[in-house]
């Protein structure tokens, strides 16, 4: 494999990023042109353009890996001719190669454009969310939470280009990615969908995939979903949320505006429910925050079936028809409706009776024109098939690889048991030892990407990588144990005697949403039993986590000689797992995430002084936020403020030396925290603000340096505004700290 550093591939293959103009009219031209389409569109034309279908919709057969998915050629022109669908999505249920999306997208957009009386293309949307994952064959990376495990933009940029770069080889203008929720709800099934807990982390990580993905021109990200689905009170998918305005605006709507301001034109909307307001009926959040206060001006997306919910499950609506007027008024511009045309037929009746005006659904028009003007789609609407040369290059191979190396987090190294020796003889066992999909979780070639048999077989699993990197003859293996049942472990008992140490995968097997849901975030019995046992054999246990969330592991974590998690990094994953065993990647990691150590333990990293109080439980997790050991050890010192007093408006600078005292070059992310020690309301204990990861060398020394502005300082106060108070500010690095005071 070549040898490259990865910061200076980096640097090449992201200063390419911006090779690719936007085709784009100037603003007012564009303006002026969708005033004018839409004077001359029916009610109908208009309305069809807010509908969005599945391909299921106008299909007739499924594709599976035996036999092609069919289109319903007729439906497909009803559709779009009839009903003028503005937007189609997904796959039927598996990926399609390459080719087959050129021929989809061809004959979707030659009906379009040759067979409507407006000549609008269509919209074609996808979650592309780790990779182009239903473009088979396509640069799978790391799951957004493994990703933010790596604490480095240029990795979570480099994700973004190929997974545009992919997408628009395959002929998709459009990927409902990033999540911008914040994952501050372990349970919730979607959590690796994330960036994690942190505002400021998952901000800077949404930024930098989002700045990258536009870069490449013609397309748009979806930002999702919008907002607070990501913290339902009992962990479940798709279930209420209570956050207070003053709450959500302190943490949950602060990456969305980063993604806006980023240029993220589209946001699907919460597919649940905030303080009994479903995010579809939410006029305060869709119109009056969203659109007038944060400026949107591009189009907001329902989740599937979502507007129909409202009147089926959530009973806000007292008919189907009155769900669509609801999310219409409330600020819905496209529903995923996605089976039928009820939003249509409900819609052009609601406009002609009065009851939705025109005006809203031109705005909700025009919002939809300029995205597919900004798209591309009005001068080119079909696939570039030139771009089949940029899917799944071998750089973007290696690119992935480094992603998912750095998104390995090594929790624990007792004794220094890693990285494993050569010669050592070695048992790989568990669950999540030998299959690819469990390295990938869900959106992966399926929903719920757990047919193993469609992935492609190049990739390594764990066991492959070790068994490679070891030599075949040095490694036995034995599955050991299924994921929830109990029963018999094979020979792995008889398998452990004759090892030198024990290589135990453990973990979640794939999964997405729904399907997701668990009622105990502990890991499930037999896998801790089948752990008991490998443990008491007496040999040298590593345990591997593969796993969407930070099941819990008190147990195993105490007793296991050394500890890794990998959260889901994806189709390098085992590969990347097996380089970081034996020593080959220096782990870089960080957790994204507290990882809890007990179930009721659900206190995170910038919990307030009240929940750190003697009679609290207080922040006891397994391992904090910001946590990954290296085969190296950093020192830090010098810390330095530019002052020990500032101004409102002023900066302050932060410099730090970070030296690598081992005896191997190493990553390590500096990390800024901020405490604002009294406020009008009560401050977090901690408050990260700031990080940078650095490469050091043994024996090299680099100063880090960092800028703290009045945005880090500010917080929502009791009006629910964003100010900033004079007061008393401690900074703490690396264990150091200090402080200042900002002035008036
Ligand atoms: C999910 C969205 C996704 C949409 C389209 C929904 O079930 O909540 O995240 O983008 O489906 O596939």
């Amino acid at each position: 494999m070549k040898v490259l550093s990865i910061t200076v591939f980096l640097m090449i293959f992201l200063s390419q990023a911006g090779n690719v103009a936007m085709a784009q009219m100037p603003e007012d031209l564009t303006e002026k042109k969708i005033t004018e389409i839409i004077s001359q569109m029916t009610l109908e034309e208009k309305v069809g353009q807010m509908t969005q279908i599945t391909l299921q919709a106008v299909s007739k057969k499924q594709g599976t890996a035996k036999s092609k998915h069919e289109i319903d050629r007729a439906k497909l022109e009803e559709a779009i001719v009839k009903y003028n669908v503005g937007s189609i999505l997904n796959v039927y249920d598996v990926a399609h190669e390459l080719d087959y999306w050129h021929e989809l997208i061809t004959m979707i957009q030659d009906i379009a454009l040759n067979k409507s009386r407006m000549k609008i293309p269509v919209i074609y949307g996808i979650d592309a969310i780790h990779g182009a994952n239903y473009t088979m064959g396509a640069t799978l990376f790391p799951q957004s939470l493994a990703l933010a495990s790596t604490w480095n933009r240029d990795l979570a940029a480099a994700s973004g280009k190929i997974t545009t770069i992919e997408a628009k080889a395959s002929g998709i203008p459009w990927n409902f990615n990033p999540v911008m929720d914040l994952g501050r709800q372990v349970l919730w099934p979607r959590l690796w969908e994330t960036y994690g807990e942190d505002v400021y982390l998952a901000s800077q990580l949404g930024d930098s995939y989002i700045r990258a993905s536009h870069a490449q021109g013609n397309f748009a990200t979806c930002l999702k979903h919008y907002v607070g689905y990501s913290f339902p009170i009992n962990g479940l998918d798709r279930t209420p949320a209570w956050i207070s305005e003053r709450m959500l605006r302190e943490y949950f709507l602060p990456p969305f505006e980063t993604g806006l301001k980023a240029g993220a034109k589209t946001v699907m909307i919460n597919s649940s429910e905030v303080d009994g307001i479903p995010g579809h009926a939410n006029y305060h959040l869709l119109t009056e925050v969203l659109k007038e206060e944060l400026k949107f001006d591009g189009f907001t997306v329902s989740d599937w079936e979502d507007i129909i919910r409202l009147y089926t499950r959530d009973k806000v609506a007292a008919s189907p028809k009155d769900a669509v007027r609801i999310a219409v008024m409330a600020g819905v511009d496209m529903s995923m409706v996605p089976y039928d045309f009820s939003f249509f037929n409900y819609l052009v009746e609601l406009v002609k009776e009065g009851t939705v005006p025109l005006s809203r659904i031109d705005d909700a028009v025009r919002r939809i024109l300029r995205v597919k003007f900004q798209t591309g789609l009005f001068e080119n609407a079909y696939p570039d098939k030139s771009l089949k040369n940029s899917f799944a290059t071998p750089e973007s191979k290696e690119i992935n690889l480094r992603s998912a190396e750095e998104s390995v987090v090594l929790l624990k190294n007792k004794n220094n048991i890693l990285p494993l020796k050569k010669g050592q003889k070695i048992l790989v066992t568990g669950p999540t030892a030998n299959m690819l999909s469990v390295l990938n979780g869900g959106w992966t070639i399926t929903w719920q990407g757990n047919e193993e048999s469609l992935y492609p077989q190049e990739h390594e699993t764990v066991l492959e990588a070790v068994q490679r990197l070891a030599g075949a003859d040095m490694v036995s293996y034995s599955p050991g144990s299924s994921f929830d049942k109990a029963g018999n472990t094979g020979d792995a008992l008889k398998l452990a005697e004759n090892s030198d140490v024990i290589v135990l995968c453990l973990g979640e097997p794939p999964y997405c949403e729904t399907p997701g849901n668990i009622s105990d975030l502990t890991l499930p019995a037999a896998q801790i039993e089948f752990a008991e046992k490998m443990i008491a054999t007496g040999k040298p246990v590593v345990v591997v986590m593969l796993q969407g969330r930070p099941r819990l592991i008190n147990g195993i974590a105490a007793a296991a000689a050394g500890l890794v998690n990998a959260f889901l990094p994806g189709m390098e994953g085992g590969t990347a797992i097996a380089r970081v065993l034996f020593g080959e990647v220096n782990p870089s990691g960080k957790l994204p995430v507290t990882y809890p150590a007990a179930p009721n333990g659900i206190t995170l990293y910038d919990h307030k002084p009240i929940e750190s109080g003697q009679d609290q439980s207080g922040y006891k997790p397994l391992y904090p936020f910001g946590f990954g050991l290296s085969y190296t050890e950093f020192a830090y010192s010098g810390l330095k403020i530019s002052s020990k007093e500032i101004s409102m408006g002023q900066n302050l600078t932060v410099s730090v030396d970070v030296t690598n005292k081992g005896k191997v070059t190493g990553k390590e992310v500096v990390q800024l925290y901020l405490t604002d020690l009294v406020g009008s309301v009560t401050r977090p204990n901690k408050q990260l603000k700031g990080f940078e990861k650095v490469e050091l060398k043994p024996g090299e020394t680099k100063t880090v340096t960092f800028t703290i502005t009045d945005e880090h300082m500010s917080f929502i106060g009791q009006k629910n505004k964003r100010i900033t108070e004079p007061g008393d500010f401690k900074v703490t690095v690396g264990g150091m700290e200090a402080g200042f005071t900002l002035k008036n």
